[in-house]
């Protein structure tokens, strides 16, 4: 028996959990149940609500760890996007850890900013990368092996040696997303992923769960994702999101006029939330929309063969 099963189990029976109930918890999982809502172990265990949050309590006291906060941030590796003007706006790049979400429109840039950070976190940490593998969960088939493959030959880089640690998968469903979520938390053990893309979060969603009756259950199943996501975040790997927009598509100033999709149900479940906006020609807007750790505050870049790139000077 590992330390952390022998804690669990005698935390449980110290807070007077039944030994058939810890049974059933250990079947389940700790780490499955950590996460659980008291309302889910409820429905779960057929328990009384009580018990089901004396029952987090116990595992939760087990895994409550104090420590210096100066050993908190200290570690943390951040993969930057290798525009000054962008890794700036970031505080120095994306922090491992955290999960982000990326919003605009079509054609914005969202699924050009995720294969650019995947080639990036394939780069060791001198070059800003993570030197980790990635997990591409692509919900609208907008993965292109080709083109990462020309980002890499205008970059330099061996095109080889970053799709091998490139593991994708396409998840046409809500279920596919949900089995994809789930084999991310191990292959960050197994695999040494370091960075979860999952391009685009909502659309499945959008198409199995139609009208407002629907909306409930599928906020619900929205939640359960991002919880999956959210531990994917605590082994430290960094989960990047993207995301469609709704509402009125208008013209000028375009953050009031369009809100991310999901919208209240994402909340403020993303540590970083950033929204990008098309400007004239390659260009591209970049904007802190809601942040834990960051100021507001915008930059500029561009697209071009090379990927994310800065604005050139003769603009
Ligand atoms: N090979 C390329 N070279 C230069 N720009 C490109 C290339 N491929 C795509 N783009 C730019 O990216 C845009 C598409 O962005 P994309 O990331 O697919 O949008 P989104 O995922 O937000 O819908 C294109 O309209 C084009 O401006
Ligand atoms: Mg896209």
């Amino acid at each position: 028996m590992n330390l952390r099963v022998k804690d669990v189990k005698e935390a449980l029976l110290k807070s007077g959990v039944s030994p058939k109930v810890i049974d059933q918890l250990f079947k389940l999982g700790i780490d499955e149940v950590r996460y659980m809502t008291s309302s889910e172990l409820v429905e779960k265990l057929k328990i009384d609500s009580k018990t089901a949050r004396k029952i987090l309590r116990a595992i939760g006291s087990t895994f409550v760890e104090i420590k210096p906060a100066s050993e908190v941030i200290m570690h943390k590796k951040r993969l930057k996007i290798g525009v000054k003007e962008i890794d700036d706006l970031l505080g120095g790049g994306l922090e491992q850890g955290t999960l982000i979400e990326l919003y605009g429109r079509p054609a914005s840039g969202k699924t050009q900013m995720a294969m650019h950070i995947t080639i990036n976190a394939r780069l060791d940490e001198k070059e800003g990368g993570l030197s980790t593998k990635v997990f591409y969960i692509d919900t609208e088939r907008g993965f292109s092996p080709a083109r990462i493959e020309e980002m890499c030959r205008f970059r330099r880089l061996d095109p080889q040696k970053i799709m091998d640690g490139i593991l994708y998968v396409s998840a046409g469903s809500t279920h596919e997303l949900f089995v994809a979520a789930e084999r991310a938390l191990d292959l960050i053990k197994d695999e040494g992923v370091g960075l979860i893309i999952v391009d685009s979060l909502l659309s499945p969603f959008r198409l199995e769960f139609q009208g407002i009756k629907e909306l409930a259950p599928r906020q619900q199943a929205v939640k359960e994702l991002m919880r999956i996501l959210k531990r994917a975040c605590e082994k430290d790997a960094i989960v990047f999101l993207t995301n469609q927009v709704v509402g009125r598509v208008g013209r000028g100033i375009e953050t009031e006029k369009y809100r991310p999709a999901g919208g209240f149900v994402l909340g403020h479940i993303p540590n970083l939330v950033l929204l990008i906006r098309r400007l004239k020609g390659n260009r591209r807007l970049i904007r802190v929309v809601d942040s834990s750790y960051l100021e507001e505050g915008e930059a500029i870049f561009a697209i071009d063969k090379a990927g994310i790139v800065p604005v050139s000077p003769d603009w």
